[in-house]
């Protein structure tokens, strides 16, 4: 780096932490869903540092308005927020349709759920533009850019077009598809070359890395690999990158402090009377057909078709949290839910039980740390992961070790904890219904020990640990490297911006102007 150690960590996401959503004429603010924001939030939080990235929303917000929300929203959190607008086109193609309905579906091995329209790929490339001046607007030249996810893929090689020069590296959160699917992408040459664009590029898991190398030398003549571990160096072009394997993760204190908190346990106590003394089965998950939620439903019916000892013995818990409720795919899979939910419950349910109580809403983190500790088995079987934080954030929760995991094989979170979890291939109706039977029925010493294994390795590789080895591998830096006192004054965002700031653009004024840009 410079040397000076002046730079700072800017965060740049599509969206921000919070969303912002006009109901009846008033704004209203709340925490954005999914793991990304989880993550990241605990590593800036008090800490100063940029977050940029996108309101949630397409109306038209003043710059008076978003000083007023995003300033004591900044405040709260402890760093700075800078909003990107998008239009409603841009909603449309780049957020539902580029990276939702093309490399989203794709990246999890969904090709059939993907439509590959061409007009999305120009949308996708001109909002990450978008997002590289606002880069540009927020940061300064010795900075550390930290883009995240398959939704902004091409933010480096747009700073690079717009002759912005920024340190920029990458993480991937969704898994990186193997060649054969790769090579259906019909952008697949300009989408690997923007890739390469970044000083350094980080995976969840080793298999992800190796289908990203693999598709380089697939496709780029020459592409050589030096080193071995979690970081290699690829020579692809006139490239030479860095790419790493890291497991993103949880911030395992806070859950675990949360657990034992007092408000927690009265939740818990108002929950386990509503009820009974059945064995809780959890399943958390946004509403997305890569959770298989509907597979793991019919695993549920099936359990407690083939074994009738469990009828009104266990119940199963199950949140769904609404996301990207435009993309036709999406609107389809809340319907299958839905219709598999009253079918279980119209056969199964006798007076005084009903076997799967469904959510499909958020829930505040109190709730869902109570709901955690509730549960005697968590059901967390996707059909692909980039890694699954419910599964680290369940066993966080597990204080007294007495729960069980049963979890995907095709999760990321799986390479860590396949040890000591009950495994499950999330496509294996009947073979979900039999772990489930088994979970019930473990004896509580081999809960205990695997629980308690499972912790201990979360804990020792928390959010904090992932972050010190990824800024050490970008930056030679760990995060305590990135003094507090020298991030983002906190002030100037509560502040009304002074002239002089608005002649620097350093202010909201500048993303007002962006939505019509
Ligand atoms: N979560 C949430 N709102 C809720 C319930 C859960 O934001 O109402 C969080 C949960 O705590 C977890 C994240 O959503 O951190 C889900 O992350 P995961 O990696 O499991 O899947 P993703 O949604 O990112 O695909
Ligand atoms: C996953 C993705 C994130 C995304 C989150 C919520 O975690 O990896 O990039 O933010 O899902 O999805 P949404 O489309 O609502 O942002």
């Amino acid at each position: 780096m410079d040397g000076k150690n002046t730079s700072r960590l800017v965060i740049v996401s599509n969206r921000l932490p919070l969303k912002l959503e006009k109901k009846e004429g008033k704004w209203e603010v709340t925490p954005s869903s999914g793991g990304l924001v989880s993550a990241l939030n605990p590593i800036l939080k008090n800490r100063g540092g940029i977050w940029i990235g996108w309101t949630g929303t397409t109306e038209h917000i003043g710059t008076d308005v978003l000083r007023q929300i995003l300033g004591p929203a900044s405040r709260e959190a402890g760093y700075r927020m800078f909003p990107v607008m998008l239009s409603a086109e841009e909603v449309s193609k780049y957020y539902y349709g580029f990276s939702n309905e093309v490399l989203w579906p794709l990246f999890h091995d969904l090709q059939s759920h993907c439509n590959f329209e061409p007009e999305y790929w120009n949308y996708y490339r001109q909002v990450n533009e978008k997002f590289a001046r606002a880069v540009s607007r927020y940061s300064r030249e010795e900075d550390f850019i930290w883009v995240h996810d398959y939704q902004l893929i091409s933010v480096a090689s747009k700073l690079k077009k717009l002759k912005v020069k920024r340190r920029s590296v990458f993480f991937l959160h969704i898994p990186f598809p193997s060649l054969d699917i790769f090579l259906k992408l019909p952008w697949r040459t300009d989408l690997l070359k923007d890739f390469l664009e970044y000083d350094f590029i980080a995976f969840q898991t080793a298999r992800d890395r190796r289908n990203f190398v693999d598709c380089l030398r697939a496709m780029f003549r020459g592409t050589r690999t030096k080193g071995r571990g979690p970081i290699v160096t690829v020579h692809c072009m006139d490239r030479k990158i860095k790419v790493g394997e890291m497991p993103i993760s949880i911030d395992y204190r806070s859950f675990t402090r949360l657990a034992a908190s007092e408000e927690v346990k009265d939740l818990l106590k108002e929950q386990r009377k509503r009820l009974h003394k059945n064995t809780v089965i959890l399943g958390v998950d946004r509403l997305d057909y890569t959770k298989g939620i509907p597979e793991r439903l019919r695993a549920y019916q099936m359990a407690l078709r083939k074994y009738p000892e469990l009828r009104e013995n266990i119940t199963l818990v199950q949140i769904v949290v609404p996301s990207r409720e435009e993309v036709p795919a999406y609107k389809a899979l809340r319907e299958r839910i839905e219709q598999l939910v009253s079918a279980i419950n119209g056969e199964f349910t006798t007076p005084g039980w009903v076997p799967v109580h469904y959510m499909h809403k958020s829930v505040t983190k109190t709730e869902l740390v109570s709901l955690y500790r509730l549960a005697d088995i968590a059901l967390v079987t996707p059909l692909k992961d980039g890694m699954n934080l419910v599964a680290k954030e369940y066993c966080a929760c597990q204080i007294d070790n007495k729960g069980v995991l049963i979890l995907s094989e095709f999760a990321g979170s799986a390479a860590q904890m396949q040890k000591d979890a009950v495994m499950v291939n999330s496509y294996d109706i009947e073979g979900i219904a039999d772990a489930i039977y088994n979970a019930v029925y473990m004896q509580p010493r081999e809960k205990h020990d695997r629980m308690r294994r499972l912790r201990r390795d979360i804990r020792r590789r928390d959010v904090f640990w992932w972050v010190d080895n990824y800024l050490r591998a970008a930056t030679g830096r760990a995060l305590v490297d990135f003094p507090e006192s020298e991030m983002a004054p906190i002030l100037h965002a509560i502040q009304p911006q002074g002239p002089r700031q608005k002649n620097r653009g350093f202010g909201y004024e500048a993303a007002e102007k962006d939505i019509r840009s």
